[in-house]
């Protein structure tokens, strides 16, 4: 790494370095990202320059960061460079000095992930961009930013350059990365110009994974007959991290964690006695449609007896011999048939199957009475 700091980087500087009237200090000069951004990586790397010599402390929300710094020397000034790792939301970064405690430097920052359901921008906030040309400027000095015959679309990056990593490990950090991303091939799916920023997005919604995954997409678009909400409007990455994941499908986060993100409130699962607490919502549902208006895989009782076999085999009868459960009303909810789902609820609120009912009479009279008075 050399030091030929660019012209730009060097003018920002020496105007921010001017002493204020009655005082040696200086205002410190934030590179990246800038305050008020909206960025959508959890992984954000913070970039400022401070007058030569000076001691900081970092809060990020009041809270002392001690993540890695990197200070970097220069003449008049030291650069340091620290990693945040965001929760979703809006976040305080402070810079202060470490002896008066004094506030060098304050900005605002919003993580907003793809699943985010909460609108996190504020008044002031805005899309923030860095790759543009001056954004780079300020580091392309020091460091190893893709020149543009690198960055031909249809050629991918030499995975030993680590070109991108270097600033942006997190995204080949995950243990089953994305197909394209494990060949380095980052410009399948993000623009190489400048215009308005390098490096955006050529579509975050289904149609850029259609370019690869055209047959899914008819597959799931054109054959289902109901499609779920976010699959319907095209956001493959709520719940897809486009880079990779910790399990298969490069899923940001494993059902039932990643339905929650969004059922969670209609859904309140009971903390105890769940039914099939261990049973990932997909095993019943999928994930981007089905035959049946709530998704699941099989309609009525044969989703039920798809893993239950043994219940009512030869039509013995349950839960008491010669009980139907089925070719019949519910007395309970006349407007629907007799189904497994009239005694259980398959999310758990309603279980009924570990309390030895045969042998329990009041349990018997209690749910026995919902039908038969
Ligand atoms: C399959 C398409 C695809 C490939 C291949 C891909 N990306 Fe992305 N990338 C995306 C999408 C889509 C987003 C935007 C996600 C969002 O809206 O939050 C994104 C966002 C990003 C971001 C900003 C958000 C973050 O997570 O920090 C970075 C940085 C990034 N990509 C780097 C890379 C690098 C480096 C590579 C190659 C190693 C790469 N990408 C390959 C689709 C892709
Ligand atoms: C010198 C460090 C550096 C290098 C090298 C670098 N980036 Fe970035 N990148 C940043 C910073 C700083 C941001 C601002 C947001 C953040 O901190 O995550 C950013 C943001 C992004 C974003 C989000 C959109 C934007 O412009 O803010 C994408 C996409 C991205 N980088 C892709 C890439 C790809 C692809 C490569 C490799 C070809 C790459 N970056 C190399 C520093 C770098
Ligand atoms: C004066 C030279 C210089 C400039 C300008 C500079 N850096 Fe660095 N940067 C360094 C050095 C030196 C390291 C340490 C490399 C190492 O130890 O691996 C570094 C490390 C990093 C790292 C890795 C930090 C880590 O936690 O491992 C990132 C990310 C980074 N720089 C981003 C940037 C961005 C973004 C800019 C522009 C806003 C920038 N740098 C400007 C010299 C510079
Ligand atoms: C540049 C081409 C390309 C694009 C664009 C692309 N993919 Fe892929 N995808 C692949 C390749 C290649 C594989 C690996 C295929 C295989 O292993 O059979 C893959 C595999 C997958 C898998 C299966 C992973 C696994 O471990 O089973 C999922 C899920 C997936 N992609 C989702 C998406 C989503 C969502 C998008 C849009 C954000 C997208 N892809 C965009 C090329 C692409
Ligand atoms: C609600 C979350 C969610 C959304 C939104 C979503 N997926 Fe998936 N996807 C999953 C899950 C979970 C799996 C794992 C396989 C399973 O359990 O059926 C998966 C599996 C896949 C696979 C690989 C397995 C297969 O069946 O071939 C592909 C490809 C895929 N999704 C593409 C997409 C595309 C393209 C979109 C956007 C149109 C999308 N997904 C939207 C949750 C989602
Ligand atoms: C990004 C948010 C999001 C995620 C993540 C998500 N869903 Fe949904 N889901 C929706 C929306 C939006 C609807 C449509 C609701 C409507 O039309 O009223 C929906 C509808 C459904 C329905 C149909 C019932 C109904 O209320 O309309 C089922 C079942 C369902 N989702 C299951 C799942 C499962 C299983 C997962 C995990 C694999 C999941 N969802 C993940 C947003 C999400
Ligand atoms: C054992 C199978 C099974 C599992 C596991 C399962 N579901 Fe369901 N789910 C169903 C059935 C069946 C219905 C329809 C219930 C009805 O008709 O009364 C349903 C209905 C729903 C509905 C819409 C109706 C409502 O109750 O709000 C949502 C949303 C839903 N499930 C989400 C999920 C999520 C999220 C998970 C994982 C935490 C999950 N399901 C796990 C079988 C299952
Ligand atoms: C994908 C397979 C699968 C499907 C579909 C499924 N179950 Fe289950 N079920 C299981 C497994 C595995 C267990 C035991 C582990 C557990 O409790 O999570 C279980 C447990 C149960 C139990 C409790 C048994 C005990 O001894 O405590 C009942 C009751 C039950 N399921 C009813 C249903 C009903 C009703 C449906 C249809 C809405 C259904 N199941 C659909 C796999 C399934
Ligand atoms: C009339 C109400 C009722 C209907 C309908 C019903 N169940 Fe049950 N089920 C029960 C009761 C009560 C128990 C608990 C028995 C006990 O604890 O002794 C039970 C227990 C179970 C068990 C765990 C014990 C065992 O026998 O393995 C499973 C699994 C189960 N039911 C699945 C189903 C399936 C699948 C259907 C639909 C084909 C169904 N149930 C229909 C009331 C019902
Ligand atoms: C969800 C409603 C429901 C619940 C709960 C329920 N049953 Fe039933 N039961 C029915 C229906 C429907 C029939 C069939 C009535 C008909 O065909 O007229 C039936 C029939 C019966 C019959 C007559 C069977 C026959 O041979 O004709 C008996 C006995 C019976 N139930 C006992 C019970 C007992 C004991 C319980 C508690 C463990 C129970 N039921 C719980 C709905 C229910």
């Amino acid at each position: 790494m050399d030091r030929r700091w660019p012209t730009v980087f060097l003018a920002v500087l020496a105007l921010a370095m001017v002493p204020r009237t009655g005082r040696c200090a200086a205002a410190p000069v934030l590179l990246a990202p800038a305050d008020g951004a909206v960025v959508r990586g959890a992984d954000l790397r913070v970039v400022y320059a401070v007058p030569a010599g000076t001691r900081t402390i970092v809060r990020v929300d009041e809270i002392p960061w001690d993540g890695r710094r990197v200070p970097v020397p220069g003449d008049r000034v030291d650069l340091e460079h620290l990693s945040v790792r965001l929760e979703e939301g809006r976040h305080r970064i402070r810079v202060l000095d470490a002896e008066t405690e004094a506030e060098l430097l304050g900005f605002t920052v919003v993580y907003a992930p793809p699943y985010s359901t909460r609108t996190a921008a504020g008044p002031g906030d805005r899309p923030y961009a860095f790759h543009t040309r001056q954004g780079e400027a300020a580091c392309s000095g020091c460091h190893n930013l893709p020149g543009e015959f690198e960055t031909a679309p249809d050629r991918p990056l030499s995975p030993a350059g680590k070109v991108c990593a270097a600033c942006h490990p997190g995204i080949e950090a995950a243990p089953n990365l994305h197909g394209p991303v494990a060949v380095y091939a980052c410009f399948q799916c993000h623009r190489t110009d400048y215009g308005p920023a390098r490096f955006a997005v050529r579509s975050s919604e289904a149609a850029g994974c259609g370019a690869c995954h055209d047959d899914f997409l008819a597959r799931i678009l054109g054959r289902k007959k109901y499609v779920h909400g976010p699959v319907a409007t095209g956001a493959c990455v709520v719940c897809h991290d486009p880079h990779g994941g910790r399990t298969n499908a490069v899923l940001r986060q494993t059902p039932p964690g990643l339905c929650l993100l969004c059922h969670a409130q209609t859904l309140p699962l009971p903390a105890s006695r769940e039914l099939h607490a261990k049973l990932a919502c997909t095993g019943c549902h999928d994930p981007h449609g089905g035959a049946t208006a709530l998704l699941t895989r099989l309609e009525g009782n044969p989703l039920c007896r798809s893993c239950h076999p043994d219940i009512d085999r030869d039509g013995a009868g349950h839960p008491l011999a010669g009980h139907p459960v089925r070719a019949a009303v519910d007395p309970s909810n006349p407007a629907r048939p007799l189904t497994c789902l009239s005694c259980h609820d398959p999310h758990g609120t309603r279980d009924v199957a570990r309390l030895d009912i045969e042998h329990n009479e009041t349990l018997q009279r209690q749910f026995c009475r919902r039908c038969h008075y």
